[in-house]
């Protein structure tokens, strides 16, 4: 073999951002025919970063609807991605991370004795609800997967647990990758709010909130502990770039609305999420993409989650698992408002979740593994 055909496949904006980056590298190495497929599990949110990677995928299933049910996405996915690989024939399939398009992708693949790797593999909560569906979306194509591209060690060894030690490799989130590429100094917001905002005097609070598990009563407890937070801070902007999902929606604008230092706008592109990211004073949110990128910036991260797969951070000292219950993110959001001392010591840059060459390392590794390479890619932080 001289030349090896890879499709990327994903869907959704996390899938997107933490891919683009792997599709361009993939793309630049001569030995690789690098094609693109989206399911377009989400359209707006999808396209968006498509746009800012000026990435254009060869294939897109175009399956999002609204309201749309975990069935719904899993079949549309699979019998999609039926006429694409049987058109394109790929040697080697990569999915990422845990959503609905990463298992259905996977399994589509295997059903068509297509090879898998799984970017972002090993993350663990080890509870099947939650995150959900994530958690065994994982597990199922962690069984599937022939390489898995592991972020951390903590990832190498949750796979070794489960008698996974073949085709797996150390090297980084791709995240931090694309990172690098979006935050600069002088950055000018499309927002005029966020323009007009004076991040050093103010107190920035960046708040995201979307996961499943979180809909009805956590979330209810989240929106209106956050209320309270804006209220009794009149020094903070809490700055929420609310996700298009209807259920989201309704709940943030029941909850938020009409509260002056209290800012929901649309979901923002990479690049002003990233920048306002680096500005902000603190990030309050239950997403995955987000507890990692924090981190590397110097930011405080308050996660709103009873549990996470990402206890790098929380190790490290600049993230905490804040839970789904009033009291419990009120005070802690207190603690980091109020006391200098308690947010100096969380407020701190630390880089677990990569050095920025986790693109090179996959690419480096399928090379590898088909013979096109002679030596494996050293694996992340030397490990
Ligand atoms: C999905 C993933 C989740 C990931 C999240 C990232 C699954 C089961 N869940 O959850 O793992 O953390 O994406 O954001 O795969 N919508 C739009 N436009 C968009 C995107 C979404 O209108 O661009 C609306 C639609 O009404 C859609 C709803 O949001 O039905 C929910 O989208 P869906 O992909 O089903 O779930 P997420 O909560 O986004
Ligand atoms: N993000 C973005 N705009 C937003 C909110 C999030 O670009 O308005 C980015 C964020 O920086 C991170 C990713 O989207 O890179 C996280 O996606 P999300 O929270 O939707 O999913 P998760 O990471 O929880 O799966």
């Amino acid at each position: 073999m001289s030349r090896v055909k890879v499709m990327t496949i994903f869907g959704t904006r996390p899938e997107a951002i933490k891919m683009a980056p792997l599709a361009l590298e993939l793309a630049r190495r001569p030995e690789i025919e690098a094609l693109c497929c989206v399911t377009a599990q989400h359209r707006e949110m999808l396209d968006s970063v498509l746009d800012i990677f000026r990435l254009r995928p060869d294939y897109d299933l175009n399956i999002m609807q609204p309201r749309q049910t975990l069935s719904s996405i899993t079949s549309r996915c699979l019998v999609g991605m039926d006429d694409v690989l049987e058109q394109a024939k790929p040697d080697l399939v990569l999915v990422h991370g845990d959503t609905s398009t990463t298992f259905a992708g996977a399994l589509a693949a295997f059903y068509h004795q297509i090879p898998v790797g799984h970017v972002e593999a090993g993350l663990r909560t080890y509870d099947k609800y939650s995150p959900f569906p994530e958690e065994m979306n994982r597990k199922m194509v962690g069984a599937i997967a022939d390489l898995h591209f592991c972020p951390t060690p903590t990832n190498r060894d949750n796979l070794a647990r489960e008698n996974i030690t073949k085709g797996v490799f150390l090297t980084g989130n791709t995240v931090i990758d694309a990172l690098q590429t979006t935050v600069v100094r002088d950055f000018s917001f499309s927002d005029p709010i966020l323009n007009q905002i004076e991040y050093k005097n103010r107190k920035v609070i960046l708040v995201t909130c979307h996961r499943r598990e979180n809909y009805g009563q956590p979330m209810e407890h989240i929106m209106s502990a956050l209320a309270h937070i804006a209220q009794t801070h009149p020094e903070t902007e809490l700055v929420y770039p609310v996700h298009l999902s209807p259920v989201v929606q309704e709940c943030a604008h029941r909850h938020l609305d009409n509260i002056e230092n209290v800012h929901l706008i649309p979901p923002l592109n990479v690049e002003e999420m990233h920048n306002l990211m680096a500005r902000c004073y603190l990030v309050m949110t239950d997403s995955g993409g987000l507890q990692e990128e924090a981190p590397a910036l110097g930011k405080p991260v308050l996660v709103l989650r009873r549990e996470t797969e990402r206890p790098e951070a929380v190790a490290a000292g600049t993230v905490k698992l804040a839970g789904v219950e009033y009291r419990e993110i009120v005070a802690l959001a207190n603690q980091l408002l109020d006391n200098s001392a308690t947010y100096e010591t969380m407020a701190h840059a630390v880089n677990p979740y990569g050095d920025g060459q986790a693109c090179r390392r996959i690419a480096d590794a399928i090379l590898w593994h088909f013979g096109l390479r002679p030596q494996p890619p050293d694996p992340f932080g030397g490990q």
